[in-house]
């Protein structure tokens, strides 16, 4: 069976992470790695069998002509790596969530990608921890009833965590298109941060097969007191006719159903998560049928409703989808978010929402 190279662009967290999984996946092979940073390229090649390094990734796809571009730099640099992973002629871009930090952005990048034919998928791998699994099969079993409501929690910022959120509730409820979003934000704390965003942001989102859903990011959202691990205070779930199931992010799942109520454990675990997300991939390129399910564009879909979340907020009202025009939704939030400072769910916050 063919072995698929791979360039891997940005040698941190989360880049190492990449890197791994895919040269311990007997179907993949990192043939080149890049960072602008000489010492995290030094380590990195030692620890990943001395492939091919630079510090220009452009450059690097270019020589090494991978079969797959992954890139896992922070949100503001993403449509000159997706430029550079089509005109290497890879045949899938592999990258971090968020899509983007804008729909300026965001729209360039499906243009790309849509006018290639290049296949993308974006790093929403929390959907194979055990627990997440759980809460999908009961929800797909039917035992909830009619589902009316899917729910997203998460104490961290927005572009850290509300791509997560999304994308699980989208799941939760088949992948159903969302037809428009209404939303509030508040706080300004955040927006200097490297993952820009308001402290705060709530909101509504009305899917096409009438399912509500209800999504609530950062310094103000709900404490999940069943979980210790600040960054995994996220719960997310489905309330039907006859019940509800949820997952939190570090604390396991429950449900009640039909038949009863239930609970198990289960924690976001990298080590766990990556080799499912890395095998999938070649599946795609084995076989165009088998659409990884972290693809691009259910991920574009989660991303038009962050952005129209971010446009309500600073407008007001409702926001149609999809979103027809591009704008610059960090820009504006900059611009016209109140002064007025946020107010936390819990003490444990202030420590990030001073
Ligand atoms: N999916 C998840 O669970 C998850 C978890 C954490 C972070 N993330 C996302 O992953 C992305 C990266 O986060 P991280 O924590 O790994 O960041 P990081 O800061 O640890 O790593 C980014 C790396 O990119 C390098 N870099 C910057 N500009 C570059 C350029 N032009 N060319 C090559 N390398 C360059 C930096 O030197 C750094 O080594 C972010 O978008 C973040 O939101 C996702």
């Amino acid at each position: 069976m063919k072995k698929y190279r791979v360039v891997v662009v940005g040698m941190g967290k989360r880049g190492m992470h990449h890197a791994a999984a895919f040269n311990a996946n007997p179907r993949f092979e990192v043939a080149g790695i890049c960072d602008i940073d000489d010492a995290r390229l030094e380590a990195a090649a030692a620890k990943l069998g001395r492939p091919q390094t630079g510090k220009d990734a452009a450059a690097l796809a270019a020589a090494v002509k991978p079969d797959v571009f992954c890139f896992c730099t922070l949100p503001h640099l993403r449509s000159s790596l997706i430029e550079a992973g089509i005109r290497s002629g890879a045949r899938l871009i592999a990258f971090e969530k968020p899509v983007a930090l804008t729909t300026l952005e965001g729209r360039r990048i499906k243009k790309m990608l849509d006018d290639s034919g290049t296949k993308a998928v974006i790093s929403h791998q929390h959907r194979y921890g055990a627990h997440y699994q759980k809460v999908k099969e009961i929800i797909a079993g039917g035992t909830l009833g009619r589902v009316h409501t899917v729910y997203g929690t998460a104490t961290g910022w927005m572009t850290h965590m509300l791509s997560h959120l999304i994308e699980y509730m989208r799941w939760f409820n088949n992948d159903v298109k969302a037809d428009w979003v209404m939303a509030q934000a508040s706080g300004r704390g955040k927006l200097a941060d490297l993952h820009p965003s308001p402290d705060y942001l709530g909101g509504f989102i009305q899917f096409a097969n009438g399912v509500r859903g209800i999504v609530e990011c950062g310094a103000g959202a709900p404490d999940v007191p069943e979980v210790s691990y600040w960054w995994r205070k996220c719960r997310i779930g489905a309330q039907g006719t006859d019940g509800f199931a949820e997952v939190l992010t570090g604390g396991g799942w429950r449900a009640v159903t039909r038949n009863g109520a239930s609970a198990g454990e289960g924690c976001m675990n990298y080590d766990l998560d990556m080799p499912p997300y890395i095998q999938q991939m070649a599946d795609w390129l084995d076989d165009d049928a088998q659409i990884h399910p972290c693809g691009f564009a259910g991920a574009y879909e989660g991303f038009e409703i962050m952005m129209g979340l971010c446009r309500s907020a600073v407008q007001g009202g409702q926001i149609a989808l999809p979103l027809t025009a591009d704008a610059d939704e960090i820009a504006l939030l900059r611009e016209r978010l109140p002064a007025g400072k946020v107010l936390v769910a819990m003490p444990e916050n202030l420590k990030e929402y001073a």
